[in-house]
């Protein structure tokens, strides 16, 4: 489990917390469920973007609070019905004020609202000194979504099979620049899923090769290879609820990214670049010709141990 390092300044009685984004480097579709879900293999990779989160005392209930307009703080919110579940599985009846800093583009395929999640079961099983064993947090974690595992894994990297929430850590040396480019839309996983669907064998098959390729690339610390081998079965589904992606897409090739995959069920694309300066040539280049899109330039996030 990742550590619990708080980051408020000069108040001992909060806990302030990085929640780190996620971007798919690989997303493979290979099967649908009986529960409605579909099999899926992908790897993860933690980035240096992070929403922030206070967990603060309050004398009873659980509220919470974030600026961002489209992030409810009712029970809609993922972080909110994190701190309810372990409130009512362990029992306790402390108050808890929490506050969410959205920095994570919402409902965009960078896993703000899993994140949150997590660092909520995290903190709480710190702060409150539950004692919840990893085995308990990661089926907590299940429960409330299937991105949610891979926040409570302690890797930077790791693929993730049947939902895409079993999780094998991928150990590599690899560190990528990315330029997240998110239009002003936002996709549901559900409906992607569903117009995945639809397509029916339009829909194409899950690239085991490519994602074999790309795992050796990883594992051997092939920088620029890897970087070229990104690749999201869902990118149609999405383009078909979101034409706009398509614009995305080809701003960026015109700014010089040359890897451009959809990240999750998008509609974020994100441009895999080898430096700090390829990036920021490209996210201004973009962010210039495109005002309404949020454009944001990040990394690998540094491991743990760090
Ligand atoms: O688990 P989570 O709530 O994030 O998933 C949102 C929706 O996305 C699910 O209800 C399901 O419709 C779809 N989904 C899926 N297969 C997955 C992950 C999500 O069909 N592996």
């Amino acid at each position: 489990m990742p550590v619990v390092k708080s980051a408020c300044s000069a108040n001992t009685e909060a806990l302030c917390l990085q929640s780190p984004a996620k971007v798919n480097l690989y997303l493979g579709v290979t099967g649908v469920r009986t529960d409605g879900y579909h099999e899926l293999v992908t790897v993860f990779e933690r980035v240096a973007l992070a929403d922030e989160l206070r967990f603060e005392p309050q004398d009873e209930g659980l509220a919470c609070h974030c600026a961002h307009p489209q992030v409810p703080s009712d029970e809609r919110n993922i972080a909110v019905r994190a701190a309810r579940l372990v409130m009512e599985r362990s029992g306790v009846s402390r108050g808890l004020r929490l506050t969410i800093d959205k920095r994570i583009p919402v409902a965009a395929g960078l896993g703000g609202g899993s994140s949150n999640a997590a660092t909520v079961l995290l903190a709480l099983n710190h702060w409150w000194a539950l004692g919840l064993s990893r085995e308990t947090l990661l089926a907590w974690g299940r429960e409330l979504g299937a991105d949610v595992p891979f926040f409570l894994a302690d890797a930077v990297f790791a693929i993730g099979v049947n939902r895409g929430d079993v999780l094998v850590p991928v150990a590599t040396r690899v560190t990528f620049w990315h330029v997240l480019v998110s239009p002003p839309i936002a996709l549901s996983t559900a409906e992607v899923f569903r117009a995945w669907d639809a397509l029916g064998s339009a829909a194409g098959r899950a690239n085991m090769s490519q994602f074999a390729q790309l795992l050796a690339a990883l594992v051997e610390g092939r920088n620029d290879e890897a970087q070229g081998l990104t690749w999201n079965q869902l990118l149609p589904a999405a383009e078909r609820l979101a034409p706009a992606i398509r614009d995305v897409e080809e701003a960026l090739a015109q700014a010089g990214a040359a890897s451009v995959h959809l990240t999750g069920s998008g509609p974020t694309v994100v441009a895999t670049v080898p430096a700090e300066t390829d990036a920021r040539r490209i996210a201004a280049h973009v962010a210039q010709a495109h005002p309404d899109w949020q454009v944001l330039v990040t990394h690998t996030a540094p491991s743990s141990e760090q």
